[in-house]
C-alpha cells in the first residue's frame, strides 16, 4: 500500500509518496530557510503559518510527482512528535483532514523513529532485519542521542545531551561568528580550508568513566556541549579579529572539530565494547561531509559498517516519515480523529 507522509515539525514542509516497501516515489520538501533567517532562528509563528500556506500544494505535488494518483495512497503519515507545537498541528490536521476524506487510514509518527529510519531509504540501502541489532548516533537541531537499535520499534537509550544538541551547538556558534542561520552549513562553509587544530576548543566529557546517574545513563555515552559554547563566546570576545578575515575559517574549523570530537567520543567507547558491529548515523548534521569523514575513519578503525543517511534525507523530510509508516507503523494505526500532537514525544 502506498502512504503519503507529511512533515511539519519546525521549518520545512515536507510531503512525500511511498510504496508499500518504502520505495520513494516522490519527496517534495520545501525549506523555509529564508523566512527565518532575517531573525537568525526560527520564528514558531511565521514556520505555522508558513504550512498553512504551502501544505495543500506540496502535498498535491507529491502525489503528482510520485505517479500513483490520489486514488493509489492507501494511508496517511504525518509527524506528531516531538517538534514546534503549532508546526506539528498543522501538518497532522491535513492529514487527518485528508485520512477522513479519502477514507484511509492515519498513522502518527515519532520524528526520531523517522530520522533512524533515513539510513534506509537510498536505493541499494540494506532493510532494517538484515542489519539489526545495531548503533544509532541521532544528530539533529533539537535532539542527540546514542540508541541501541534491536529492530524497528524497539530502541535503548544509551546515552544522549546533556545540555545543547549538536545542531543547536552549532547554531549558536554560528551566531558568535556572525555566520547567520542555520548554523551547521553556515561553520561547514566557513571552515573550508580552515586549520581545525587552530585552537583547542573543550569537548565536553570527552574522559568520561563508567557512571550512571539518575537518568539512568552511563556518562560514556553522553554529550555536553555547553562549556564549548561558552568557550566560543569567550573566545570571541578576547579576540575581536576572531570572526574576520583569514582567521575565521581556522576558528570555524576549529570549533565544528570541537562538536565532532564531542560527538565522536561516546560513540567511541560505545563501539569499544564491541557489541555492535554496525553504526547508522542521521539527522541534519549527519550532512556535515567533516563529520562523515570523521566517522568513516572512526568505524574502520572498529572494523564497523557504517550506514549514513543519503545527505537529502539528513534534514527534514517527508520521506523518512512515510516509509517509518509503510514499513512498520501501519499496524499501528489509529482512528483520525484520536490521534494527536505531542511536542515532547519521547522515542523510548
Ligand atoms: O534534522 P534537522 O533538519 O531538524 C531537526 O529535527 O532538528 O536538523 C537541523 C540541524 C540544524 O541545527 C542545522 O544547523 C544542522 O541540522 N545542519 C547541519 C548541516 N545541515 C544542517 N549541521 C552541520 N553541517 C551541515 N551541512
Ligand atoms: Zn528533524
Amino acid at each position: 500500500m502506498n502512504v503519503l507522509g507529511i512533515e511539519t515539525s519546525c521549518d520545512e514542509t515536507s510531503a512525500a509518496v511511498v510504496d508499500d516497501q518504502g520505495r520513494v516515489l516522490s519527496n517534495v520538501v520545501y525549506s523555509q530557510i529564508a523566512k527565518h533567517q532575517p531573525y537568525g532562528g526560527v520564528v514558531p509563528e511565521i514556520a505555522c503559518r508558513s504550512h498553512v500556506e504551502l501544505i495543500p500544494s506540496i502535498m498535491g505535488q507529491a502525489v503528482e510527482q510520485s505517479g500513483v494518483g490520489w486514488d493509489g495512497v492507501g494511508a496517511v503519515a504525518a509527524t506528531r512528535g516531538p517538534g514546534l507545537v503549532s508546526s506539528l498541528l498543522i501538518g497532522l490536521t491535513a492529514a487527518k483532514a485528508l485520512a477522513l476524506r479519502l477514507g484511509k487510514p492515519l498513522v502518527g509518527v515519532n520524528h526520531l523513529e523517522a530520522h533512524l529510519y533515513s539510513i534506509f531509504l537510498a536505493p541499494g540501502s540494506p532493510k532494517p532485519e538484515e542489519i539489526c541489532p545495531f548503533l544509532m548516533l541521532l544528530v539533529s537541531g533539537g535532539h542527540t542521542c546514542l540508541l541501541g537499535v534491536d529492530a524497528l520499534g524497539s530502541y535503548r537509550m544509551l546515552g544522549q545531551t546533556l545540555d545543547d544538541a549538536a545542531g543547536e551547538a552549532l547554531d549558536k556558534g554560528s551566531k558568535l561568528l556572525n555566520l547567520g542561520y542555520p548554523g551547521g552549513p553556515a561553520i561547514e562553509k566557513a571552515s573550508l580550508g580552515g586549520d581545525p587544530s587552530f585552537f583547542r576548543f573543550p569537548r565536553g566529557l570527552q574522559n568520561s568513566r563508567s557512571s550512571v546517574d539518575a537518568d539512568g545513563l552511563d556518562r560514556r555515552f553522553c554529550f555536553s556541549f555547553s562549556g564549548l559554547k561558552t568557550a566560543l563566546l569567550y573566545y570571541v570576545r578576547q579576540n575581536p579579529d576572531a570572526a574576520k578575515g583569514e582567521n575565521l575559517k581556522h576558528v570555524a574549523a576549529s570549533y565544528q572539530e570541537a562538536v565532532f570530537d564531542t560527538l565522536l567520543a561516546p560513540v567511541e567507547n560505545a563501539l569499544k565494547d564491541r557489541r555492535y558491529r554496525i553504526l547508522g548515523c542521521a539527522g541534519g548534521v549527519a550532512r556535515n561531509n567533516r563529520l562523515r569523514e570523521k566517522l568513516d575513519r572512526l568505524t574502520a578503525r572498529f572494523q564497523t559498517r557504517l550506514l549514513l543517511a543519503a545527505p537529502d534525507f539528513c534534514t527534514d523530510n517527508a520521506a523518512m516519515v512515510a516509509a517509518v509508516a509503510a514499513v512498520y507503523g501501519l499496524q499501528h494505526a489509529g482512528d483520525p480523529m484520536t490521534v494527536d500532537v505531542q511536542p515532547n514525544l519521547p522515542l523510548c
